[in-house]
């Protein structure tokens, strides 16, 4: 049995084309090291869980079992959610009819379920040099051609690069990017930068895929509008309540051509046969009943304390040759460690010595860059922040 369950999950792995074999995915490893109640882990992306509006998830379960027991059958989406989220879209500078509105399980779904809408078996696909790993890992079963575009965390993608790839008449199947605070590297892009890539996507009807999950955890600059605001045709906007409200309710959108929603309703029934009708229905009680806005700016308060605290603790214990931007929205740092410093095993020293963690390099690149870290502060409180970057510190300069 033990070597079926090996010889399967072999099979699955090979057939992703993942070089790294049964091994756990970067995520999984995080998660791993994470429920170790020893280790001080500033791995992953989690919301602080002390800001669940827990009683008002109480109350809104409670009012929609209530109304009908059609919240626990197959039923149809939400219209009346995708109504709000139009409202929200209209704060990322999106005005979008409800029928452009396609509702997912998270943003992790809706890439999915996009990308499947447009790739083919060896489609090619313009990616960031370090980019969101599960993106990586749900395209490889496309065997796809990989254009690698550079990227930094001062000025992100390198729209230069993706325009000459263009110009030279390389027509890839999808753009993936993180406009807004990216994953890992924290930056955010400019409004310019943001019109010219829309503009190449329209020019050269190229789809742009714009994952952003972060959009509303801004802190210290007026909410930059969306990529998507710039182009509806060719720009595939995801959306998430996971990092507004909870991640384990599971909701999040596709705004697409409203042409696109049903093709993406028929590949989401071949995934996953329905939608969660429970949890969409209290995500449209929530906001009939809470405050949504006033909720982001609370959360907004909190991780722009918390991101302030991670940054003076930085300056304090990491040595002179680490370097940093400080996020001006999301949840992450991202360190440029010195070229002979490989993260993944700073990240072993950093376990055994010091009972501490973050996500390597590696973990966001495809062709192994080592000398470089992401570190969440929206989890941990401000003295585990603190706690945490002194040990990396510590190992660091040993
Ligand atoms: C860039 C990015 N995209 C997508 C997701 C998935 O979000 P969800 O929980 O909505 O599936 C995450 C989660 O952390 C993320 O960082």
């Amino acid at each position: 049995m033990k070597q079926m369950v090996q010889q399967t999950a072999t099979r699955i792995s090979e057939s992703l084309n993942q070089s790294r074999g049964v091994e756990l995915t970067p995520l999984q490893s995080a998660l791993a090291v994470a429920a170790d109640a020893d280790v001080l882990s500033l791995a992953m992306g989690l919301p602080d869980p002390s800001l669940f509006p827990v009683s008002a998830i109480q109350e809104a379960v409670a009012r929609v079992l209530s109304f009908s027991r059609s919240a626990l059958q197959y039923t149809l989406p939400c219209e009346t959610l995708k109504k709000k989220i139009c409202s929200l879209m209209l704060d990322r500078g999106v005005d979008c009819s409800p029928d452009c509105i396609f509702l997912t399980s998270g943003a992790q779904q809706a890439i999915s379920l996009v990308s499947t809408l447009l790739l083919s078996i060896g489609s090619s696909i313009v990616e960031e040099e370090l980019s969101y790993p599960n993106f990586q890992c749900l395209v490889d079963s496309f065997r796809p051609q990989i254009l690698r575009v550079p990227t930094n965390s001062t000025c992100g993608i390198d729209v230069d690069v993706v325009e000459k790839l263009l110009v030279k008449g390389v027509r890839p199947a999808l753009i993936y990017v993180m406009a807004t605070a990216h994953n890992p590297l924290g930056v955010t892009l400019s409004r310019d930068k943001r019109r010219r890539l829309a503009l190449l996507a329209r020019e050269f009807e190229v789809p742009i895929v714009e994952d952003d999950p972060y959009g509303a955890l801004f802190y210290d600059i007026e909410p930059i509008p969306s990529l998507c605001s710039f182009d509806q045709q060719w720009i595939y906007y995801v959306g998430s309540f996971s990092k507004i409200l909870c991640p384990s309710l599971r909701v999040g959108w596709v705004v697409a051509p409203e042409e696109c929603i049903k093709p993406l309703s028929i590949i989401k029934e071949g995934c996953d046969l329905n939608i969660s009708t429970f949890s969409q229905w209290i995500v449209n009680d929530f906001l009939d009943s809470e405050n949504i806005v006033g909720h982001t700016e609370l959360l907004r308060k909190v991780y722009r304390g918390k991101r302030d605290a991670m940054n003076a603790a930085l300056e304090k214990h990491m040595p002179q040759n680490v370097h940093w931007e400080i996020p001006a929205c999301g949840i992450f740092f991202w360190l440029d460690l010195p070229e002979h410093v490989n993260a993944s095993a700073l990240l072993s020293r950093c376990v055994s010595e010091e009972k501490v963690a973050f996500l390597p390099a590696e973990a966001f690149s495809r062709n192994k860059r080592s000398n470089g870290m992401r570190l969440n502060f929206s989890h941990r409180s401000i003295d585990q922040i603190t706690e945490g970057v002194a040990r990396i510190g510590r190992v660091l300069h040993r």
